[in-house]
């Protein structure tokens, strides 16, 4: 495995093997990896000639008082996680070599990039589709991997290949989680041990909507109460937003139907956390 911080050297890694017919997975993230990161690793090793993992934590798709200076890192931890899982190279650039002191172009992501996470995080989804424009370009990526756990972040970045018809394939992977439920992230280890507990109000929210969900329930205002109810029950935890939406729009359904998610975004203390379960998708 190597380890690749120039940005000239990945392109001309890329090119080399994409002239002589091999495909590239590539899986971005922002380093510090669990498991959830993992099966995007897995899946872009079973289906590609060559893996490259990026680590960058993306100094634009962070607001101002954000945490982007306290987001976790582990090079090390993170260099075994890739050698194991049969990563070829690491690509992790340093910021001024993403964003020189001319940098001044930015993909400007449409109408499913504004509600939710694209509203409580103004100018977010703008950094997320810019960054991986960069690095689908660097990479010369012909597919690239992303979790379902950021739901509309894949809607968003699948929106972005399609009106620019770029030529790579959007793999999405579903959400992987702890034993009890909680949806694994770099941002867990933000949670004191009774933090950690409450979170798990995110997920148990989301399964009493499953519930809902089988029992043929249709009216959104009866799964919002019910998630609500769950969520509230934890005093650390403040609600940011819970929506039912579907899973192309991201629009808020006015009726549950066959097509639906519920989403939801929760701070405990200090930590915002995000998770979501596909009820039904009829697309
Ligand atoms: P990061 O939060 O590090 O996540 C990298 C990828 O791992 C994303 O596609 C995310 O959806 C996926 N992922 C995270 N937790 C997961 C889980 N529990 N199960 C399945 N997949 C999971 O998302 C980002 O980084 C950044 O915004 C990035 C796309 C790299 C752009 O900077």
């Amino acid at each position: 495995m190597k380890t690749i911080t120039s940005v000239v050297e990945m392109k001309e890694w890329s090119r080399l093997h994409r002239k002589n017919g091999k495909s590239i997975g590539l899986v971005p993230t922002m380093g510090f990896l669990h498991d959830g990161h993992l099966s995007l690793m897995t899946r872009a090793r079973d289906e590609n000639d060559f893996v490259v993992v990026s680590i960058f934590v993306n100094p634009t798709q962070f607001g101002p008082g954000e945490d982007l200076d306290r987001y976790p890192r582990d090079p090390e931890g993170d260099a075994a996680k890739c050698g194991d899982a049969g990563v070829d190279v690491i690509f992790m650039p340093y910021v001024p070599a993403m964003y020189g002191p001319d940098f001044q172009t930015y993909v400007e992501p449409g109408k499913a990039s504004l509600p939710l996470c694209g509203a409580s995080r103004p100018g977010h989804f703008r950094g997320v589709t810019t960054v991986c424009l960069k690095l689908f370009n660097i990479v010369a990526a012909s597919k690239a991997y992303f979790g379902q756990k950021d739901f509309q972040q894949l809607q968003v970045i699948k929106t972005m290949v399609r009106d620019f018809d770029m030529d790579l394939e959007i793999v999405p992977c579903p959400i992987v989680r702890e034993e009890d439920g909680l949806a694994m992230s770099s941002r867990n280890a933000y949670l004191s041990p009774d933090e950690r507990k409450q979170a798990l109000c995110l997920s148990e929210a989301l399964e009493e909507a499953r519930k809902l969900f089988v029992g043929c329930e249709t009216s959104p205002s009866k799964y919002l109460r019910v998630m609500e109810e769950r969520i509230k029950r934890e005093p650390a935890a403040v609600i940011d937003y819970i929506s039912l939406v579907h899973p192309e729009t991201l629009e808020d359904l006015q009726m549950v139907g066959d097509a639906a998610v519920a989403v939801l975004a929760v701070y405990v203390g200090k930590t915002r956390l995000i998770d979501n379960m596909t009820l039904g998708h009829n697309t």
